[in-house]
């Protein structure tokens, strides 16, 4: 009794089952007759091809809700495939679109207010329409009363053609704008005079650009019925593009030839009694190289496969891959076919009228290998060395990118630099070309740039230093001195966080430095055998020798004469800090010679001396150029201190220390040598570096040496940069040390007296008070009120108010 029930009930589900089955997929497989529709909200009904292998009807698009695309598909593949759709221009419909076959013979997409989509063309006139019908080719047909059909979708094809179809010298493919966007795309695949050929089209007029390959000359294409793509003019027999062998069993296989929307013309096939889990395989396809074929073929302009400032390299073959390089960003985020863009954007007076950039220093150079952008270079240069690659690119404000041939590896020895500029096109990884370094401009991570350009937020930091400095002037002195060690301490943990920080990345640098190395006979020859003598400092003596570079004939080598024991590694380390080095005002490290006990480093030559041969000479330098000095060291010193991969300090600024260039550009030397010196890798140092009377106080009181030191020295020299006169003049009585004096002149409200005898710099005694509270807060006992070298620069140049310095002196209780 149970069983019958169970039975009869399972008997009825079954049956409603069934029912509702059938009525969820009415599919028509016979004649579509005048006057029926699809309804894009049913979109269960669907008009079949006899065999069921290809449905006509509405296709939900992907990531869309309630979008439809009109549309010929395969209805046996779960893997959406559609190989025909109309309206181009906005294939997307709504869900209550209407497609009916008119009587007229047309097949007429509606929208829900019930306006005109789009409608089929009609093909012959003057007939009646009989029915439409969806082939099993694939081919929807409105067939008239005799034999000719109104319209065929073959005769439209988007970008698929399929077996029995054929291209007529009109007919074209063209490609939809990407995996799930229907839209007009990019390539076209057409006749151009007598070729089948594939080209770009203009986005904006849908003009076509050169084509980037041309098939075989021809009038006709036909996809044969047993899957073989042939091309055939007026008079020939048809020629196979792909070769015979390419296409398998020619019954027991879906084929379809699209031309994909990455522009490649691709033949794919797909089983017909599937197994499950198949999916489109791939038979043949042209361009063999998209990222290439822009290049090799006349279509040498046009956006490329990428779009441009983009890099080009082949997945599987055959799909571009599109990245960004160093400095730029996808221009749309979610499709990297589009195109990059540059990350900054630059600032008006980046460029000079001459072409010049002013912010040089705010740029560094990111290398990557393998990647070429053939034809949009604007500038070669041959021979060049990477050194004059990078200093021309970087100087040059339209240069982007520079692509070096290395010298070492060129066949004829000399190397080669490629400038080029934005926008980049064509760019490609190329595995094969070994040689080639690419050397992205990239504005640096937290550079100087809020310095140049935007002095807000660094305005911000300031009124941040002022405020601890007035927080630490107008308290008692207890909670100063809490404050201080509070201050200290934090400074102290911070400086060796960093350190181990530093410590922790030394590899990354080896692609960075880019110095050449000499033998020690090299430098014999160039020097005369250390015939003359430029200069003797803590390191050991420096020569002119004379050694062509891009910097000129001459070069400065330096002879080491003294460095730790155990600065084997420690050599080669700090020569390629200081190699990695690039600031205008600092003196450019060239080339080393680490041989047996020799060491010697060779730097760009100074035309012009030291400052202080320039300071303390007959002829006083005009008030000008020692403000641009004074300036220009700053800016050097903030570099080190802030801006450069490896914090440096100096810890011996003075006007020996500091070169002049043919344009009097005051350039730091002898940087990046201490730690050469010193072995105790705690970095307190007991040996006192530096020089009397610019040495600060904290190097005699056995505490953690910061970047302050440097800021102490740059205040004596500033000092003396105003003055014209050495810190220490023994015969000046009562104004024998320089600080204190100039500091007696400010307290007492007598500036002019610094600078008597200095016309200029009297009639400009607004800057000279500026640049002399300047100097008092840098030489400032204690370390922690002296400012960064960055307020400096700042303050130096009018970017933010000096505030009143307090005295730099410290009542020490142990006098
Ligand atoms: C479709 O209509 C045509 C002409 O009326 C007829 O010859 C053909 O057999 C019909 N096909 C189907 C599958 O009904
Ligand atoms: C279409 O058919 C599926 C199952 O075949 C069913 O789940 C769905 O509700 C149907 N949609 C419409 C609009 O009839
Ligand atoms: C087809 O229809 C047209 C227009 O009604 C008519 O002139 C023509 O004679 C018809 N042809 C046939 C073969 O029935
Ligand atoms: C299609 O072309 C191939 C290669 O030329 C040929 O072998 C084959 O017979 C052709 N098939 C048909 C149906 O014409
Ligand atoms: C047509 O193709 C044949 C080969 O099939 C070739 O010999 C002939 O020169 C071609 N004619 C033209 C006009 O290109
Ligand atoms: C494309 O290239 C990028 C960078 O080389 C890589 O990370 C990514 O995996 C590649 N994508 C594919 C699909 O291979
Ligand atoms: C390399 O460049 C130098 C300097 O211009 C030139 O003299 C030399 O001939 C070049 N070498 C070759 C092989 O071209
Ligand atoms: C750059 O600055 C940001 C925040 O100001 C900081 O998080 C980041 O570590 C800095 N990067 C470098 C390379 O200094």
């Amino acid at each position: 009794m149970i069983s019958t029930l169970f039975h009869s009930h399972l008997f009825l589900l079954i049956l409603i089952g069934m029912i509702l089955w059938i009525l969820a997929t009415v599919q028509a497989q016979g004649n579509v007759s005048v006057g029926d529709f699809l309804s894009a909200n049913d979109r269960n009904m669907t008009w079949q091809s006899p065999s069921g292998d290809f449905a006509f009807g509405f296709y939900p698009i992907q990531g869309e809700k309630d979008r439809f695309l009109l549309a010929i598909w395969y209805a046996k593949i779960p893997e959406r495939t559609i190989v025909w759709y109309a309206n181009r221009k906005s294939p997307a419909t709504d869900r209550d679109s209407k497609v009916e076959l008119t009587s007229t013979g047309h097949l007429m997409l509606k929208d829900p207010k019930d306006k005109e989509l789009w409608r089929s063309e009609s093909l012959t006139k003057d007939s009646q329409v009989s029915h439409a019908a969806m082939l099993d080719t694939g081919n929807f047909v409105i067939a008239s009363n005799n034999s000719a059909n109104i319209w065929e979708s073959f005769k439209y094809p988007t970008d698929t053609i399929l077996p029995t179809q054929e291209l007529d010298v009109d007919g074209y493919l063209l490609s939809a704008l990407d995996e799930t966007c229907y839209n007009k795309g990019k390539y076209q695949l057409r006749f151009h005079e007598g070729s089948l050929i594939l080209n770009q089209i203009d986005m904006f007029t849908g003009k076509p650009y050169n084509n980037y390959l041309s098939f075989e000359t021809g009038s006709r294409l036909i996809f044969n019925k047993s899957g073989h793509i042939q091309i055939q003019n007026s008079t020939g027999s048809p020629r196979n593009l792909a070769p015979e062998n390419a296409v398998p069993k020619p019954d027991s296989n879906y084929y379809r030839a699209t031309l994909d929307f990455y522009g490649v013309f691709t033949l794919y096939s797909y089983p017909r009694n599937p197994s499950g889990g198949e999916k489109w395989s791939v038979l043949w396809f042209r361009p063999r190289d998209i990222c290439r074929s822009f290049v090799d073929s006349t279509a040498t302009l046009g956006n490329g496969p990428c779009g441009y400032n983009s890099i080009c390299e082949l997945i599987n073959d055959r799909r571009p891959n599109c990245t960004c390089p160093p400095g730029f960003s996808f221009l749309d985020e979610n499709n990297p076919y589009t195109g990059c863009k540059q990350d900054y954007t630059s600032y008006p007076g980046d460029c000079n009228p001459d072409g010049s950039t002013n912010g040089e220093d705010r740029f560094e150079f990111k290398p990557m290998s393998f990647a070429d952008f053939p034809f949009s270079d604007y500038g070669i240069l041959k021979p060049a060395t990477e050194l004059e690659c990078r200093q021309s690119c970087l100087l040059d404000c339209s240069c982007a990118v520079a692509i070096l041939q290395d010298p070492t590896v060129s066949p004829d020895g000399n190397g080669t630099c490629w400038k080029k500029k934005l926008p980049l096109s064509n760019g490609r990884f190329d595995r094969d070309v070994i040689d080639r370094t690419a050397l992205f401009k990239v504005p640096k991570s937290n550079t100087s740039r809020t310095n140049q350009a935007t002095p807000n937020p660094s305005n911000e930091n300031q009124n941040q230093v002022i405020l601890i400095l007035s927080v630490l002037l107008g308290t008692s002195a207890v909670f100063n001195f809490c404050f201080l060690v509070a201050i200290s301490l934090i400074f102290f943990c911070l400086y060796q966080r960093r350190l181990q920080y530093l410590d922790a990345i030394p590899s990354r640098r080896d692609l960075e430095t880019h110095l050449r190395s000499f033998t020690y006979k090299d430098l014999e020859q160039a020097t005369n055998i250390f015939k003359e003598e430029l200069g003797r400092g803590a390191f050991g003596t420096v020569y002119k020798g004379e050694l062509p570079s891009s910097y000129g004939n001459y070069v400065a080598v330096k002879k080491l004469e003294k460095f730790a024991q155990e600065g084997e590694k420690e050599f080669k380390t700090e020569v390629k800090v200081i190699g990695q080095t690039h600031h205008k005002n600092l003196v450019r490290l060239l080339g080393y010679c680490d041989e047996g006990e020799h060491r010697l480093l060779i730097y760009e030559f100074m035309q012009n001396g030291s400052l202080a041969g320039f300071l303390f000479g007959v002829l006083r330098p005009s008030w000008q150029r020692r403000l641009q000095i004074a300036s220009g060291i700053a800016k050097g010193l903030t570099y080190l201190h802030e801006e450069c991969n490896t914090q440096i300090i100096h810890c011996d600024i003075k006007p020996q220390n500091i070169l002049l260039d043919d344009s009097f550009t005051a350039k730091i030397s002898d940087f990046g040598l201490s730690k050469l010196l010193i072995s105790n890798n705690t970095r307190t140092l007991t040996g006192i570096r530096g020089t009397k009377g610019y040495v600060a106080p904290e190097w005699f009181r056995n505490t953690p040496v910061t970047v302050k030191v440097d800021v102490y020295s740059f205040g004596v020299m500033l000092l003396e940069i105003i003055c014209c006169r050495r810190c220490v003049e023994v015969e000046k009585e009562e104004a024998t040390i320089l600080t204190e004096w100039a500091f007696e002149c400010y307290r007492e409200g007598i500036v002019e007296k610094l600078v008597e005898n200095d016309e200029e710099a009297r009639s400009d005694v607004v800057k000279v008070e500026m640049l002399l509270k300047v100097a008092i807060w840098c030489v400032q006992e204690n370390p922690f009120m002296r400012p960064s070298m960055r307020t400096v620069t700042m303050m130096l140049d009018g970017a933010v108010q000096v505030p009143t310095p307090p005295c730099p002196f410290l009542v020490d209780p142990m006098i």
